[in-house]
C-alpha cells in the first residue's frame, strides 16, 4: 500500500472550536445508521404544507419570471407589508414594513443576525435554561458567553436569579415563548418583568416566537415589541417553519426598531443577500391563505400531546414531566437510570431504535431529561412508547 503524504490542516478559528455540533442533528445522524428507527426527536411537524401554498408556488413558478431573481435584501415588499399587518392584527405590534421588518432564511438566520448585531466578543447573554440549544451555539459563534439561568421546577422564569445573573458584561436575554424544549408558555406578567429588567440594565431582550400559534390553553402570548415603553430594547423573531409546515423552505422574519434593523440587515445581507424568493412567495401564500388550516393542525397537535402525556403517565414512576402548555415538546425526566442524558438517549436509540434528544444538550437544568417531540405521526408516537415500555419491562 502506498503511504499518503499527510499535510497538516490549517487551524480552525477558536470561535468555531468553541461550538459543539447540535445534539438534535447528531441523534438524527446516528439514527441514519440504524434500521427501522422511530422518532420522538427533531421538532418537525408531521403534516404536509397547506395545499394552497403548494398550488400558489407552482403557479408562480410558471407565471412569474422574477421568481428566479434576488428580492430586496429585507424581502419582497408585499410580504413585508403582509407581515406588518399580521404583526399588528395578531400581536398588536406596530412595525414599519420598510424599516422595521426583515424576511430571513428561517427564524434561525433571524436569530443569528440579531445576536451578531447585539453581542460583542466577551459579552454575556442570559439564557433561561433549559434553552433551545442553537441559542448557545449562536452566542458562541458571536464570541459571546452563554450564561444559563435555570428555570424553576415548573419551567417558569426565576426572575430573581435572572436579575442576580446580570453583570456589567450582560448584553442580552434570549427567550423563546412558547419554550423549546420545555413546552412552557410565559405569562404577560413574566414578559413585562423581563422587559423592565432589560430596560433597567440597558440590555436587549431577544424574543423568539417560532411556536406562537400553538398554545394549549387560553394564555395569550404577549409580544414585548407591542409595549411602546420597551420597544427599543426588544428584537422579535418569528418563523413560518412550524406553523405552516414549511421547515425546508427556510423562511422567517425579524422585527425591531429601525436602529436595530439597520444593523441586523447588514448581517443578513452579508450572509445571504435575501431569503430565497420562492420561499418568500410560499410565505405570502401561507399568510394570505385560509388560517383554518392552521387551526386544524393545532387541534391535531393537541390530540398528539394527549397521546404523548397519557403514554408517559403509563410509565410512572420511570418518568415524570411538566405538562406542556405550548409548542410540541415535553421534557421527560427519567428515574430509571443514573446515566447522563446523552448516555441514556444513545442507549435508548441503540437498543430500541427510538430517537430522542438528550436533555443535557439544552443547557443547565436539562440533564436527567429526554426531550420528546410529539409533532410527528400519532402511530409513530405509539410505536416509540411501545418500544420504550418493552425496553423498561413495563
Ligand atoms: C425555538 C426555535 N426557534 C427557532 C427555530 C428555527 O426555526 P426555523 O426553521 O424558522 O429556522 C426552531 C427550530 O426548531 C426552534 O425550535
Amino acid at each position: 500500500m502506498t503511504q499518503k503524504m499527510t499535510i497538516p490542516f490549517s487551524r480552525p478559528s477558536s470561535r468555531i472550536q468553541a461550538v459543539a455540533p447540535s445534539a438534535t442533528k447528531l441523534m438524527a445522524q446516528r439514527a441514519a445508521g440504524i434500521e427501522n428507527c422511530v422518532s420522538l426527536g427533531q421538532g418537525v411537524p408531521g403534516f404536509s404544507p397547506p395545499p394552497h401554498v403548494v398550488q400558489a408556488v407552482q403557479k408562480m413558478l410558471t407565471d412569474n419570471p422574477t421568481i428566479s431573481r434576488y428580492t430586496l435584501q429585507n424581502g419582497m415588499p408585499e410580504l413585508r407589508e403582509r407581515l406588518s399587518k399580521y404583526l399588528q392584527d395578531e400581536k398588536g405590534v406596530e412595525a414599519d414594513p420598510d424599516h422595521e421588518i426583515c424576511v430571513t432564511v428561517g427564524g434561525m438566520e433571524a436569530l443569528l443576525a440579531s445576536i451578531l448585531a447585539v453581542v460583542d466578543p466577551g459579552d454575556e447573554v442570559l439564557l433561561p435554561s433549559p434553552t433551545y440549544a442553537s441559542y448557545t451555539e449562536q452566542v458562541l459563534l458571536a464570541g459571546g458567553v452563554p450564561v444559563f439561568v435555570p428555570l424553576n421546577s415548573g419551567w417558569g422564569l426565576d426572575l430573581a436569579s435572572l436579575e442576580a445573573a446580570i453583570t456589567k458584561n450582560t448584553r442580552a436575554i434570549l427567550l423563546c415563548n412558547p419554550g423549546n424544549p420545555t413546552g412552557n408558555v410565559y405569562s404577560a406578567a413574566e414578559i413585562h418583568a423581563l422587559c423592565a429588567l432589560a430596560v433597567a440594565n440597558n440590555i436587549v431582550l431577544i424574543i423568539d416566537e417560532a411556536y406562537d400559534y400553538i398554545v394549549y390553553d387560553d394564555t395569550k402570548i404577549l409580544n414585548p415589541l407591542s409595549l411602546d415603553e420597551y420597544r427599543n430594547h426588544v428584537i422579535a423573531i418569528g418563523s413560518l417553519s412550524k406553523k405552516y409546515c414549511l421547515t425546508g423552505w427556510r423562511v422567517g422574519w425579524v422585527a425591531a426598531a429601525r436602529q436595530w434593523m439597520e444593523h441586523i440587515t447588514k448581517v443578513h445581507d452579508a450572509a445571504t443577500i435575501c431569503a430565497p424568493t420562492i420561499s418568500q412567495c410560499a410565505a405570502l401564500a401561507a399568510l394570505n391563505g385560509d388560517q383554518q388550516w392552521v387551526a386544524t393542525c393545532c387541534r391535531k397537535l393537541a390530540e398528539k400531546k394527549e397521546v404523548c402525556c397519557s403514554r408517559l403517565d403509563r410509565l410512572t414512576p420511570h418518568f415524570s414531566y411538566v405538562t406542556p402548555k405550548g409548542a410540541f415538546y415535553v421534557m421527560a425526566k427519567y428515574h430509571f437510570s443514573s446515566e447522563t442524558s446523552h448516555q441514556t438517549a444513545n442507549r435508548l436509540l441503540d437498543e430500541t431504535g427510538v430517537i430522542t434528544v438528550p436533555g443535557g444538550s439544552f443547557g443547565q437544568g436539562g440533564e436527567s431529561h429526554l426531550r420528546l417531540s410529539f409533532g410527528g405521526e400519532t402511530a409513530e408516537i405509539h410505536e416509540s412508547f411501545d418500544r420504550i415500555e418493552r425496553w423498561l419491562g413495563v
